[in-house]
């Protein structure tokens, strides 16, 4: 079968990139993180949001995930890239993965300052999440709370269930 592995979506923090990144290593697959293709090619985050906006930024996220969605291996997306209704379309029938964290957990792993929307700290966060959540839950083939366990443990999680 042709396509992603897997394709990890969930909120920011949720591990997607660390669990993903593990994924890949452990099937011997390519890993793609949509943030880190854009970041390469446009420079970072925080600075296109600040310099060109939003609506910029999800432009050149949906055609950077129409490309990641038609290759192989891991796929990691931005935590907003299902905001997208053809990114979405995209996603059916592929083995989507969610990952989930709770806002305990995730307050320790926000303060990297390359995340523009979480800059209000963790109840930006619970405010997007909240919002998002239905979207992540109907594209899920399947869930895992990253919150308590270690990343290597959810990534052998992952691999047994592709
Ligand atoms: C975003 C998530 C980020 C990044 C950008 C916007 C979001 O990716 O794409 O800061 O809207 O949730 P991560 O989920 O990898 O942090």
């Amino acid at each position: 079968m042709s396509g992603p592995l897997a394709v990890l979506i969930g909120p920011m923090g949720a591990g997607k990139t660390r669990v993903g990144k593990r994924v890949a290593r452990a099937l011997g697959a390519p890993f793609t993180d949509t943030d880190k293709v854009i970041v390469a090619a446009h420079g970072p985050i925080a600075e296109i949001f600040d310099t060109h906006g939003e609506p910029h930024f999800r432009a050149l996220e949906r055609d950077v995930v129409a490309e990641a969605l038609h290759g192989t291996g891991v796929v990691s997306l931005g935590g907003g890239a299902v905001l997208d209704a053809a990114s979405r379309r995209a996603l059916a029938g592929l083995p989507v993965v969610y990952l989930h964290v709770s806002a305990e957990a995730v307050a320790s792993r926000l303060g990297d300052g390359k995340r523009p929307l979480v800059r209000g700290g963790v109840g930006d966060w619970e405010r997007i999440y909240d919002a998002r959540r239905p979207i992540y839950e109907e594209l899920a083939a399947v869930t895992f709370d990253t919150s308590r366990l270690p990343y290597d443990r959810i990534a052998q999680d992952v691999v047994t269930w592709i």
